[in-house]
């Protein structure tokens, strides 16, 4: 598949924010203070960081303009107004309720509709939301097609949900719909990679649910990378414009949650929306009581104001090339050193492979943790691991740990922040890495939280 493209720079650089590269010796001591977990590293310890795209991005002069007209009413905010419309423009949800990021949205939507033993469905339910699902004592299904979890699988919709199972599911479970609340579509499915869904599933799947009278909500975080590859992969969407795309596909739901620390283009802010009013009115009530007022929900004026011009400039096929290419130039300074990762590149990040990189570590001994460490102590490149600290978990009645179908390694590149000259340092960091790469052993944990573990877990490296 062709992942590499040329692209244009669509912005210069207004301001900077110096960062360092400390020394090798002093970032051994840092990785070693913080329990060889990247989580406790002060961030001044990092040079690039690629720990996540969330929160991390660069908003433009026109954000940065747009704080000033924050309207900072608690009741009845024009920031909010111009967020509605700009959220009712781009998903065609006209009830918007805003939260201060995306899992306070998932806590709003679960709270009003996941009961105790239901069964919630989707391609592959990010962490926080399975959190959610949990807390409710109800069970994340994942239905993502088995390819997209063959990290070598070359294929353009990694992200799709297997519709004969979901099929299968609802026929099972959704009678009377007390065991199916929604089915929830993210896009693009962070977990296996930054993978995108097609069109064609998300219709099929929203067909099959109506059948059987279940909703379909998405998880909106990177709706724009997610309909920027439509465009790209999907027979008949070529002549598209994202914003177009973007139409259609919401036009299928019911509703969203949003994280806009992703393709809002903003440091905070989230929402929930909805086509309907009814629903709106139910999700008020706990936003009230959880996040604030229905318009500004936890966050200042000035944050909805900047989130509704980021979700402007996110639909910009320039931006969008610049983005996609910026990852795949990643990816193709990866594969001259040879490093395994997930095929093709996401939209967010390169996922690296950490099972074949280092096959001599199992996973109870955190392969992808010990390229994370090993990333940063030879580059100062601050990764994230997706793998076994992150997703393994303890069989409530086997007492058997479940350890999750890959280990990877994510580099996630935040939007509009880093120049390519800092993917080149990356690679050249993980040429580093793959050399001393059959030195790992892997680490051992020293301590552990009972839920989301890989925040604060403290470890040490193996002999
Ligand atoms: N949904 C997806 C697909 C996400 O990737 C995230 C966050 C959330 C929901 C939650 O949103 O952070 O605003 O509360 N992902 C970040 C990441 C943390 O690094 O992938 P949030």
């Amino acid at each position: 598949m062709r992942e590499r493209r040329e692209y244009a720079e669509p912005f210069k650089i207004k301001a900077v924010e110096s960062i360092q590269l400390i020394p090798r010796d002093m970032r051994l001591q840092a990785i070693s203070d913080a329990g060889y977990n990247v989580f406790n590293l002060p961030s001044e310890a990092v040079y690039v960081d690629l720990l996540t795209d969330s929160g991390t991005s660069a908003m433009s002069d026109r954000q940065w303009s747009v704080l000033m007209h924050g309207d900072e009413a608690y009741a009845g905010s024009t920031s909010y107004r111009r967020l509605r419309e700009v959220v009712e423009e781009v998903f065609g949800y006209p009830y918007v309720a805003p939260t201060h990021q995306g899992r306070a949205a998932e806590h709003i939507l679960m709270t009003m509709l996941v009961k105790p033993g239901d069964r919630v469905l989707g391609n592959m339910h990010f962490d926080t939301t399975q959190g959610h699902i949990l807390l409710k004592d109800a069970e994340p299904v994942d239905l993502v097609f088995p390819e997209g979890l063959d990290p070598q699988a070359e294929l353009p919709f990694k992200g799709n949900i297997d519709l004969a199972a979901l099929e299968r599911e609802l026929g099972e479970h959704a009678a009377g719909r007390q065991r199916v609340p929604f089915v929830l579509i993210t896009v693009t499915c962070n977990n296996n990679g930054g993978q995108p869904v097609s069109m064609a599933n998300i219709r099929d799947a929203s067909r099959l649910a109506r059948q059987y009278g279940v909703p379909v909500f998405f998880d909106a975080a990177r709706f724009a990378e997610n309909c920027y590859f439509v465009r790209e992969r999907e027979p008949g969407y070529a002549a598209k414009s994202v914003a177009e795309i973007a139409r259609e596909m919401f036009s299928y739901g019911a509703g969203c949650t949003m994280s806009a620390k992703k393709d809002g283009l903003v440091n905070i802010g989230g929402f929930l929306a909805f086509r309907d009013e009814a629903t709106y009115r139910q999700a008020v009530q706990w936003q009230i009581v959880f996040e604030g007022f229905a318009t500004y929900g936890g966050l200042a004026g000035r944050d909805l104001e900047a989130m509704a011009q980021g979700l402007r400039e996110v639909l910009s096929p320039e931006y969008l090339e610049n983005r996609i290419g910026q990852v795949s130039y990643l990816a193709e300074r990866l594969d001259e050193l040879g490093v395994p990762r997930v095929r093709p590149a996401g939209g967010h990040g390169v996922y690296v492979d950490a099972r074949p990189m280092l096959p001599q570590v199992e996973p109870g001994r955190f392969p992808g943790q010990a390229v994370v460490t090993a990333l940063y102590e030879e580059g100062g490149v601050r990764a994230v691991e997706l793998g076994s600290l992150a997703f393994a978990r303890r069989d409530a009645k086997t007492g058997e740990t479940i350890y999750p179908p890959n280990e990877l390694v994510r580099l996630a590149i935040p939007r509009r922040v880093y120049t390519d000259r800092h993917m080149d340092h990356v690679a050249r960091t993980m040429g580093l890495v793959m050399k001393r790469r059959h030195e790992l052993r892997g680490l051992r944990l020293l301590s552990e939280a009972p839920v989301l573990r890989h925040f604060t877990a403290r470890l040490e490296p193996l002999p």
